[in-house]
């Protein structure tokens, strides 16, 4: 008869040293399985005699759970190490930076756009808004710029097929229109500014069929030209965020106001870059004027009882200089790496009390 200790023995040694999970379960089949070394033991009291039954029954019994005893804790010391592994290797250090994970950031137009509604609406300001498909109307035949007038030439406009009646539509070629859009909307007094697109066939670096302009425009019983010129000298120290800046005001023509001043503002181009707020260049940074009693008459407003300015800049070209942008035509190309490079964080926000630009 097989020598139970020597079996013990031997069983147990072979569990202790199982070195996986698939091993062990092996040795449990071979030991405890039906066909199992200790199944075949049990299957030869049979034929003992009812004393020797007694005595190997309660030995062969104790076998089997000594030996399952063992198989369990092998089974535990086998998950705890398995773990203790997975801990090991899944590892992590949280003090690592954190994994690139694609971001998407703010487009330099739509960040100096926020950054010039914050200051202008904090010179009171309201936000104003019109379609980017104007009528010819609005467009022009309202800023005192009528059929044949010269000044259409100098717009490169895009027009729409024209209609039935030979009235055609256009892309607006400047933010303008909106001023006559709220002239013949609204009462004075009237302080609004409109940002937007606007289109002209013109394409090179500083170029873009496509632009952004923000057009403003006062309209009260008394504003004057010295108004306009402190609203403007304001926007640009908190714009270019500067403490002091030299402006001056240089004649010029736009049909829709008289007299008509074009802007520039003190800068400095020494070293490769340009600075604002110092330094004895000049760089032109805005379109403006006295509104022009026609435009006034032909928007609905009487000119003998109101008067005012507006001014017209672009946005892509503020954005260009503020932040050293040279060329335009990426703006709109939509390649990932220069929006990464030239974008702005999601949650950077334009605010005055915080800093324009922080
Ligand atoms: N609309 C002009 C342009 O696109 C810019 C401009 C000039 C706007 C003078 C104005 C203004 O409101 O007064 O070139």
């Amino acid at each position: 008869m097989t020598d139970l200790a020597e079996l013990e023995r031997d069983l147990t040694r072979a569990i202790a040293g199982a070195a996986d999970e698939r091993t062990l379960e092996e040795l449990r089949v071979a030991a405890l399985g039906k066909k199992g070394t200790i199944a075949e033991l049990l299957k030869t009291l049979g034929s003992m005699s009812p004393e020797e039954r007694k005595i190997n029954g309660a030995r062969f019994n104790g076998l089997r759970d000594s030996i399952a005893d063992a198989i369990a804790t092998r089974k535990r010391q086998l998950e705890s190490a398995g773990l203790d592994e997975r801990l090991q290797a899944e590892r992590v250090d949280v003090t690592l930076p954190a994994p690139e994970i694609p971001r998407g950031t703010i487009h330099p137009v739509s960040h100096v756009r926020d950054e010039i509604i914050a200051i202008l609406a904090d010179l009171d300001f309201k936000v104003a808004e019109g379609p980017d498909i104007e009528t010819d109307d609005y467009n022009f035949t309202r800023l005192n710029i009528p059929p044949e007038h010269p000044a259409r030439q100098m717009h490169d406009t895009f027009y729409m097929k024209p209609q039935a009646d030979g009235s055609r539509t256009l892309l607006r070629t400047h933010t303008s229109p909106v001023q006559v859009r709220t002239m013949l909307m609204q009462k004075p007094p009237i302080r609004v500014i409109a940002p937007g697109r606007t289109y002209r066939r013109d394409s090179d670096a500083t170029h873009s069929p496509m632009f952004h302009q923000v057009e403003g425009l006062v309209i009260d019983e008394e504003t004057h030209l010295g108004h306009l010129k402190w609203v403007l000298e304001e926007f640009c120290k908190a714009f270019f965020e500067v403490p002091q800046l030299k402006m001056r005001l240089r004649p010029s023509y736009f049909p829709f106001t008289e007299p008509s001043v074009e802007v520039d503002i003190q800068c400095d181009r020494s070293g490769g870059q340009i600075r604002f707020g110092e330094g004895k260049g000049w760089m032109e940074i805005a379109g403006s004027g006295m509104v022009h009693p026609r435009v006034l008459e032909l928007c609905g407003i009487d000119p003998k009882r109101y008067q005012g300015y507006a001014f017209g800049f672009g946005i892509d070209r503020l954005a260009m200089l503020k932040y050293g942008i040279p060329d335009l035509r990426p703006f709109f190309e939509s390649d990932l790496r220069w929006l990464k490079h030239y974008g702005f964080a999601a949650l950077d926000i334009p605010a005055l009390h915080e800093g324009l630009s922080r």
